[in-house]
């Protein structure tokens, strides 16, 4: 009963959020009774920035103003494109002046579920989160956040709806106001309803094919999947909120990693910016979860990234490195090392050991994973070359 009313009131508020943020309604004839947050929970509000249908289409103007950035050309949707499911679809981020960075761009949706932010944590909610990439000398590169104050102090549209949205106008408007809009909005981009979660949470055994099924069974069983991409009874988002090295990225440094963890201690000791340090130095970066914490066993250790969507996001892992889903089982079925003949790091996590599936098994894991797409966006998915699991 719980369980039902929570359903219902965040459906409620979804649909508030959807009307907001002005997203084109299909026709009604052609969705099936659809309830776009199926599996997953209500969608966590802090108590000092609740949503508004005002506050989450402010925020999505602002996601997507270019002036915001030092030569006029990076909003946040260069990265976070809504059209490519709110990623960028490349291996790592390029920001102003092609400028590149270190890490893979995460999707932002079910962003709003995570406890932590980025792939290494640093920050913990999407306000916090929301500061760092205007300022980052490789994204839109501004000086400091006082380009965006004289922008949203003086643009009367601006001016207009922040007055409506924080009752506050003119030097009184701060970044403050402006990361609680985008964070609304980010809010507003969930989605659960996909073809898994009508098999598992509504019991339509049509939902998912024999093939998929089969995958389940090996994400759940042989493949440990389920350990730290974590499903529930009665919601999956498929993580455990926990840092885990799993091989990626880190065989490139591993023979440095005493003195690169040595010398970024010391740069951050003398007051250097984590994110800035990881995103514009490759070797810092596969540092991963260290950086944050200064733990040893954390070197190499990254998020657990939620799976939902994933046939739409690649290339994956925090550095971009693995092109397909087939790519990512197979470094799993190595024992967290791609290729297959590479040494296995030092600091590899426990839960990570070779899984002897067989080939068509890799397929059917892969397979299973396109089961992930939400309803709403399955319009998105292109064909991809090499990779037809039906
Ligand atoms: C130049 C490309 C770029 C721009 C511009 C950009 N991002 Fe990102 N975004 C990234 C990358 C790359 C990461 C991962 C960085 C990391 O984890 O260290 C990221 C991470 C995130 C995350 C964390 C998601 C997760 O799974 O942990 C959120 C949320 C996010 N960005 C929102 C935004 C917002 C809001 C803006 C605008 C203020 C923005 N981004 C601008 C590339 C970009
Ligand atoms: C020990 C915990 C752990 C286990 C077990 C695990 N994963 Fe992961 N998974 C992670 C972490 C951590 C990352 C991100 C690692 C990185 O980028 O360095 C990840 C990344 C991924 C990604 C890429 C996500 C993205 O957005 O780029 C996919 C797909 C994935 N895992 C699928 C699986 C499958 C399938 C299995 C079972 C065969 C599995 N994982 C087992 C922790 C785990």
């Amino acid at each position: 009963m719980r369980h039902f009313l929570l359903l219902i009131l965040s459906a409620a508020r979804y649909a508030d959020v959807a009307q907001a943020a002005d997203t084109p309604q299909p026709a009604a004839a052609s969705v099936p009774a659809a309830n776009p947050l199926l599996g997953l929970p209500p969608v966590p509000v802090p108590a000092d920035n609740p949503q508004s249908p005002a506050k989450i289409a402010l925020g999505d103007k602002l996601f997507h103003d270019k002036r915001f950035s030092i030569d006029g050309t990076i909003s946040c949707a260069s990265c976070h494109d809504g059209s490519k499911a709110f990623t960028d679809n490349l291996p790592v981020s390029v920001g102003h002046h092609g400028l590149t960075g270190t890490r893979n761009a995460p999707t932002v949706i079910n962003a709003a579920f995570y406890k932590f932010q980025f792939w290494d944590g640093r920050e913990q909610d999407l306000e916090g989160q929301a500061k760092g990439p205007f300022i980052n000398p490789v994204e839109a590169g501004l000086p400091s956040h006082q380009p965006i104050l004289d922008i949203v102090r003086s643009d009367p549209d601006y001016k207009a709806a922040f007055k409506e949205v924080f009752n506050v106008a003119d030097a009184k408007l701060t970044m403050e106001h402006v990361v609680k809009a985008i964070a609304s909005f980010e809010r507003s981009i969930v989605a659960g309803d996909s073809a898994f979660d009508r098999f598992y949470f509504q019991g339509d055994q049509s939902a998912l094919n024999e093939q998929q099924k089969r995958g389940f069974q090996l994400f759940l069983g042989q493949g440990r999947c389920v350990s730290c991409h974590v499903i529930e009874q009665d919601q999956a988002l498929f993580t455990d909120n926990r840092f885990h090295n799993i091989g990626i990225g880190i065989n490139a440094v591993q023979d440095d990693v005493p003195r690169l963890a040595q010398a970024f201690l010391e740069a951050k000791n003398k007051g250097g910016d984590v994110d800035q340090m990881v995103l514009t130095d490759k070797k810092s970066s596969e540092l991963g979860r260290f950086a944050v914490t200064d733990g040893i066993s954390e070197i190499g250790a990254f998020k657990t990234p939620t799976l939902r969507n994933i046939a739409l996001t690649a290339p994956y892992m925090h550095d971009g490195s693995l092109k397909t889903l087939k790519e990512v089982v197979i470094h799993y079925n190595n024992g967290g090392v791609t290729p297959a003949s590479a040494p296995v790091n030092p600091y590899l996590s426990g839960g990570i050991r070779p899984l002897n599936l067989l080939d068509s098994q890799i397929d059917d894991l892969a397979a299973f994973l396109d089961s992930l797409t939400s309803q709403q966006y399955l319009k998105s998915v292109v064909a991809r070359p090499g990779e037809n699991y039906e």
